[in-house]
C-alpha cells in the first residue's frame, strides 16, 4: 500500500509529497508520517530543509471530517503543525492545487509559500459549523492584513492564487503544479538551514478605527444568516491581534471544540457528506458507463426551458433550444441572452466568453431539431397528454442511444416512457426554477430507465454544477411530494383562522428560505392548481384541499406574477391583502370550518411534522435511497436551512418519539380531516416505539 507521504531526497532537500486520493484530505497516518519525516528531517544532518506538496489535483482539503464526530486520533493536526513550526530547518511549501482548511494551515506554518496559478486558498471551516482550528485564526492574521483575514475565516470563501499574492499570502504563483514544485525546491536548497521569521511575531494592528470591529461583526451577523460559527471565527481572529501566538492557539482550540460539539456544526457536517452520498446509487451496475453527452435538445422555450438550456450552454455543451411558438422562442432565446449578457455585466465572465457560449446556442422550432441530440430534455406543459404525445415524437426522432428526459415535477415517468418503445433510455430530470440558478436535480429512475441513463444523468448533474439526487416515481417524487403536506396544512390553517403572514412568519423564524405561501405566490398558483387537477383522484375526499390556492387561482390571482396572490406585489414588495380575511372566512363557512385564533406552535408543529411524516414514508416505500438524500432535496431546492442539516436530520434532534406524538395528537384533535392525513407513518411509530434512530430502519448505504 502506498504511504499517505512519499519521501524524496533531492541533493540537501527532502520533498515530502502528500498523496491521500482523492483530496490529500489530512487523516490520521497522514499526519502521523509527515510529523515523523519532519522530525527525521531535523535529525539528519544531510538535509538541509523541506518541501511539501500534494500529489493530484489538490494540495490538500484539510483535516479529514470524518473524523470529527469521534475526534481527531493522535498526533492530532495542530500538533503536527507545531513540529514544523519549531523544525530547525526551513520549509517551502509547494501549492500545486487548492489548500484548504487545514491544507492551508499546513501553508502557513511552512517558511514559503509557492503556488500553481490554479490552486485556491480558504478556510471552508465556518461552512462546517466550525473554525479552523489548527492556527488559521492566528497564524492568517499575521500574514495578511486584518480585513482580507477576517474575510477569508468569516466568510469561508476561497480566494483565487493571484488574490493571494496580492494579499502577501503567496510569495511566487507558477504556471502549473510541476514548476512551482521544481521552483519550490531551487528555493529550498538555496536556502540552506535558513528559516524565515520568528513564529511568534505579532500581527500588524487592527486598522486604526474605532468602529472597525463594530462594522465587521455588524456585516458577519447579517451574511451569517443565524449560523453560530462566523462569528466565533472573528472572536478567534480578533485574539491574533490582543494575545500571544500560544495562547491565541490555544484560544482557537477552545472555540474550535465548542464549535464542533454544537448541534449547528453536526448538521452543517451531515449535509457536507449527505450530498456527495447521494451519487452511489444502489443497485447500479458499477461497470456501466455514461453516455456522451456532447449536443442537448432542450424542448419547449418557456422560463423553466430556458433555464435548463442556460445551464447547461454554461457548462460548455452545444444546446438545441426547440418551441414550436415562434413568440416564445424568441423570447425563450432572448432570456438566455439576458443571463448570459448579465454575467459580463457582473464580471464572472469576459463579453468573448459569454460570445462563445451564445454561439452554441441553436433554436429549432420543430422536434424534428432533436434528431441528432444526445441528451433531449423536455420542459413542456406539465400535463400527462402532452407529454406523452412529445415523447411519442421523439421516439420516432431521436437517434438510437439518446437519453429522453423529462423535467416533469410530479407526473408518472412510467407512463411518459411507455409512449416510447424505448422506456430504458427515458428518465426523469426535476430541475428547480430557476433552473441555471438552484442547485437541485431530481434524477427520476423509471421501472426501466437503464443504469446507463441514470449514469448519465449523475454525470450530467455534476457537470452542470448540480446536486443530483437519483429518487423513484410517485406523485411528486421527493421534493414536491413532501411539499404536499407541508402545503396542504398551511392552506388548511388558513380556513382555520391563521393569516397568510402569520403561517410564513413561523416558517421563516424556523429558517426556511421562504414562508409556503410566498413559495406559492412565486412558483404561480395557476401551477399548483394545474397539478392538483393532475392528482385529483387522491384529494377528491377532502374538499378543503389547500382550497385557497384553487380560489386564487379561479380569479385569476396567480402570485407575483399577477401581483395579487396571498399577498399583494407592487414590484418586489409584497404587502398584505385585507381583502383575503373575508373571501378565506367565505370559503371556510361554505366547508364547515370554524375559525378560531391558531397559535405559532400549532402552525409549526402541523406544517414541519407533515413534511417530516411524508418523508419517512417515502423512505419506507424506497422512494428516497436515504434520509440524506432527502436532507440533501430539501436543502438545495426548498429553502430548508442547512444549519438543521435537513427535514430527516432535524426530526430526529428535535425527538421522533415527541413528532410521532404529536402527529397522533393532532390526528384525534382535528376530527375527519385530521384523521384523513394526521396517522404517523408506519417507520415513525416504530421508531417512536423503540426510541430509535432513523439509521436503524434507513442505513445510510
Ligand atoms: N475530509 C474528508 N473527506 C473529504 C474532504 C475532507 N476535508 N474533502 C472532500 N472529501 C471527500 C468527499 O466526501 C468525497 O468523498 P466520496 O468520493 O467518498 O463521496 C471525495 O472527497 C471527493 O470530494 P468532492 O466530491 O467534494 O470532490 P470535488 O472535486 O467536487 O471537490 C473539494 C473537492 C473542493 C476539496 C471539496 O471536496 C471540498 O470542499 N471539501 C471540503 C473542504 C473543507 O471543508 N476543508 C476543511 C476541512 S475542516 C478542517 O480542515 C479543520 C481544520 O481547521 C482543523
Amino acid at each position: 500500500m502506498t504511504r499517505p507521504v512519499v519521501i524524496e531526497k533531492i541533493g540537501s532537500v527532502l520533498l515530502l509529497r502528500m498523496q491521500a486520493p482523492p483530496v490529500n484530505a489530512l487523516g490520521a497516518q497522514l499526519r502521523k508520517d509527515l510529523q515523523e519525516a519532519v522530525a527525521a528531517a531535523a535529525a539528519d544532518p544531510a538535509i538541509t530543509s523541506l518541501v511539501v506538496t500534494g500529489q493530484g489535483k489538490l494540495f490538500s482539503a484539510g483535516a479529514d471530517i470524518a473524523e470529527f464526530e469521534a475526534g481527531m486520533a493522535k498526533p492530532e493536526l495542530p500538533e503536527v503543525l507545531d513540529t514544523i513550526e519549531r523544525s530547525r530547518l526551513p520549509v517551502v511549501a509547494a501549492i500545486n492545487g487548492s489548500a484548504l482548511g487545514g491544507g492551508l494551515e499546513l501553508a502557513l506554518v511552512c517558511d514559503y509559500r509557492f503556488a500553481a496559478r490554479r490552486a485556491k486558498f480558504g478556510l471552508p471551516e465556518v461552512s462546517l459549523g466550525i473554525i479552523p482550528g489548527a492556527g488559521g485564526t492566528q497564524r492568517l492574521p499575521r500574514l495578511i492584513d486584518a480585513e482580507a483575514a477576517i474575510a477569508m475565516t468569516t466568510s469561508g470563501k476561497p480566494v483565487s492564487a493571484s488574490e493571494a499574492e496580492a494579499f502577501g499570502l503567496v510569495d511566487r504563483v507558477f504556471d502549473s503544479g510541476d514548476e512551482a514544485v521544481a521552483a519550490a525546491v531551487a528555493h529550498a536548497a538555496a536556502l540552506g538551514t535558513a528559516r524565515r521569521t520568528a513564529r511568534t511575531a505579532p500581527p500588524p494592528a487592527l486598522p486604526d478605527s474605532t468602529d472597525f470591529v463594530a462594522q465587521q461583526r455588524l456585516a458577519i451577523t447579517r451574511q451569517a444568516k443565524g449560523r453560530d460559527a462566523p462569528l466565533k471565527a472573528l472572536e478567534s481572529v480578533l485574539n491574533a491581534y490582543a494575545l500571544p501566538l500560544d495562547e491565541g492557539l490555544a484560544r482557537e482550540a477552545a472555540i474550535f471544540a465548542e464549535c464542533n460539539s454544537s448541534l449547528q456544526a453536526k448538521a452543517l457536517q451531515h449535509v457536507f457528506f449527505a450530498e456527495r452520498q447521494v451519487a452511489q446509487v444502489r443497485g447500479m451496475d458499477a461497470a456501466v458507463t455514461a453516455h456522451t453527452v456532447a449536443g442537448v435538445a432542450v424542448i419547449g422555450a418557456g422560463t423553466m426551458g430556458s433555464g435548463i438550456a442556460t445551464a447547461c450552454l454554461q457548462a460548455g455543451l452545444k444546446v438545441t433550444l426547440i418551441d414550436v411558438n415562434p413568440g416564445s422562442l424568441a423570447k425563450g432565446a432572448q432570456a438566455i441572452a439576458r443571463i448570459i449578457e448579465g454575467n459580463v455585466a457582473k464580471g464572472r465572465i469576459d463579453a468573448g466568453a459569454a460570445a462563445a457560449t451564445l454561439q452554441r446556442l441553436e433554436l429549432g422550432d420543430s422536434l424534428s431539431a432533436a434528431a441528432s441530440a444526445d441528451l433531449v430534455i423536455e420542459a413542456v406543459v406539465e400535463n400527462m397528454a402532452v407529454k406523452q404525445k412529445v415523447f411519442a415524437e421523439l421516439d420516432r426522432i431521436a437517434k438510437p442511444g439518446a437519453i429522453l428526459a423529462t423535467n416533469t415535477s410530479t407526473l408518472n415517468v412510467d407512463l411518459i416512457a411507455n409512449a416510447t418503445a424505448r422506456p430504458h433510455d427515458v428518465i426523469g430530470l426535476h430541475f428547480f426554477s430557476p433552473a441555471h440558478v438552484m442547485r437541485l436535480l431530481e434524477i427520476v429512475r423509471g421501472a426501466k430507465t437503464s443504469d446507463q441513463a441514470v449514469k448519465t444523468a449523475l454525470d450530467l448533474s455534476r457537470r452542470i454544477g448540480k446536486v443530483g439526487v437519483v429518487v423513484g416515481v410517485c406523485y411528486g417524487f421527493v421534493g414536491n411530494r413532501m411539499l404536499e403536506p407541508y402545503a396542504r396544512d398551511a392552506h388548511r390553517l388558513l380556513l382555520e383562522g391563521a393569516s397568510p403572514s402569520q403561517l410564513d412568519t413561523v416558517l421563516t423564524r424556523f429558517g426556511m428560505a421562504m414562508g409556503v405561501l410566498s413559495m406559492c405566490d412565486m412558483a404561480g398558483n395557476d401551477v399548483g392548481a394545474s397539478m392538483r387537477r393532475e392528482n385529483r383522484a387522491a384529494i377528491a375526499h377532502d374538499p378543503s384541499y389547500c382550497r385557497m390556492g384553487d380560489v386564487l387561482d379561479a380569479r385569476g390571482e396567480f402570485g407575483q406574477k399577477a401581483g395579487l396572490g396571498f399577498y399583494a406585489y407592487a414590484g418586489r414588495d409584497k404587502s398584505e391583502r385585507l381583502d383575503l380575511v373575508d373571501l378565506i372566512a367565505a370559503e371556510a363557512d361554505q366547508l364547515g370550518i370554524v375559525r378560531r385564533e391558531i397559535g405559532d406552535e400549532e402552525i409549526f408543529e402541523r406544517c414541519l411534522y407533515s413534511l417530516v411524516n411524508e418523508g419517512c414514508r417515502i423512505l419506507e416505500e424506497g422512494i428516497a435511497q436515504r434520509p440524506g438524500d432527502i436532507d440533501t432535496i430539501w436543502c438545495n431546492g426548498y429553502g430548508f436551512p442547512a444549519l438543521l442539516g435537513g427535514p430527516m436530520h432535524w426530526a430526529e434532534a428535535h425527538g421522533l418519539q415527541h413528532i410521532h406524538d404529536r402527529l397522533a395528537h393532532w390526528r384525534a384533535a382535528l376530527g375527519t380531516y385530521g384523521e384523513a392525513w394526521f396517522s404517523p407513518a408506519a417507520s415513525l411509530t416504530e421508531l417512536a416505539r423503540n426510541r430509535g434512530r432513523l439509521v436503524d430502519l434507513f442505513p445510510s448505504d
